[in-house]
């Protein structure tokens, strides 16, 4: 018995890393989990290692881009059609094209800014029509989603302007889907994950599970199927009241992730600004809030780092 039981949920991208943990978390809790992929092989490993474990509701592939909204609408009416329902979505896939600006072609961008930013949009798009019919409310859940943002997006990382652009994208659509669809019962909210992956080796070479496992015990941080839990909790009913937030997520650690906020201002006395005049103003916003003026890189001051394993 699990806490999803009786549910039908959607993972894009669970072909393998984070989202293969996540659809095999959410059958582990109960639900019904349609494993959607690129990559066909990958998606009905899952789907087999699913069955093999004996979850409580069989899993189905389904295989398609997930960024083409006809194959978005395609997996939701599989989810209703075949299997009776619709509970969760989890917006998982993605691909990185990593370049710094002067070097990044019109196909690095595009490609980046479709698997992400087109792709939650697809699915969610479709998803939130059949939830709006349903009709739910306050009180009332029909429906949950989870976003996959990053820290890229969240911080700014060096050589991913294109990823950075689409996560923090997704960030801002999670807050703006979370407030619309509030009034209809469904919830909403983005992770920001971390872990080895594919993805990762890519980015930032081999991370050996011997060498994240070093610290406590034998726990294995960078495990991807570490961020799987909280994505299975925040599809659950019992999250339904959490909505518009945005998590860290990696190893044994949760994060709460705080939205943009304005931390200092200047003003002119109800009168449009001068130009020459902000010449002498600007600095007293650094001044005052302590922020340099100049690019920083706040990736530095994550408190779980892939690139500085040492803080791990
Ligand atoms: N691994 C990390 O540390 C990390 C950090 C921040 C964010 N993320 C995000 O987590 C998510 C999962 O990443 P991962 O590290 O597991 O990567 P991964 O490369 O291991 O897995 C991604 C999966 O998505 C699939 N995919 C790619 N494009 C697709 C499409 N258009 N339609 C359907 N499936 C598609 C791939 O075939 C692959 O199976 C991504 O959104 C990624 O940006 C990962």
């Amino acid at each position: 018995m699990g806490f999803l039981d009786g549910s039908v949920a959607i993972v894009t991208g669970a072909g393998r890393g984070i989202g293969r943990g996540e659809a095999i978390e959410l059958a582990a809790q109960g639900a019904l989990v349609l494993v959607n992929d690129v990559d066909a092989a990958a998606a009905a490993e899952v789907v087999d290692e699913i069955s093999a474990a004996g979850a409580a509701a069989a899993a189905a592939v389904h295989v398609g881009d997930c960024s083409d909204p006809a194959v978005a609408s395609e997996v939701v009416e599989q989810a209703i059609g075949r299997h009776g329902r619709l509970d969760a979505i989890v917006n998982n896939a993605g691909v990185v094209r990593d370049r710094t600006i002067a070097k990044m072609t019109p196909s690095e961008w595009d490609t980046v800014i479709a698997v992400h930013l087109r792709g939650h949009y697809a699915l969610t798009h479709a998803a939130c029509a059949h939830w709006k019919e349903l009709g739910g409310g306050p009180g009332h859940a029909v429906g949950h989603i989870v976003c996959t943002t990053s820290t890229s997006g969240l911080l700014g990382n060096f050589g991913q302007s294109n990823y950075g652009a689409a996560k923090a994208g997704i960030a801002a659509f999670s807050t703006i889907v979370a407030q619309e669809m509030a009034r209809y019962g469904v919830n909403c909210n983005a992770i920001a994950p971390a872990a080895r992956t594919r993805m990762t080796e890519g980015a930032y070479g081999d991370i050996p599970a011997a060498a994240a496992a070093s610290s406590a015990e034998s726990f294995d941080f960078w495990h991807p199927d570490n961020v799987a839990p909280m994505v299975a909790y925040l599809c659950s009913e019992a999250a339904s009241h959490i909505s518009g937030k945005v998590f860290g997520v990696q190893g044994d650690v949760v994060e709460l992730y705080q939205p943009w906020t304005s931390v200092a201002e200047i003003a002119n006395g109800d009168k449009r600004w001068d130009a020459d005049a902000l010449r002498g103003r600007v600095g007293e916003l650094f001044a005052a809030s302590g922020i340099e003026p100049g690019p920083q890189n706040m990736m530095a001051r994550l408190h779980h780092s892939m690139t500085d394993r040492s803080r791990r």
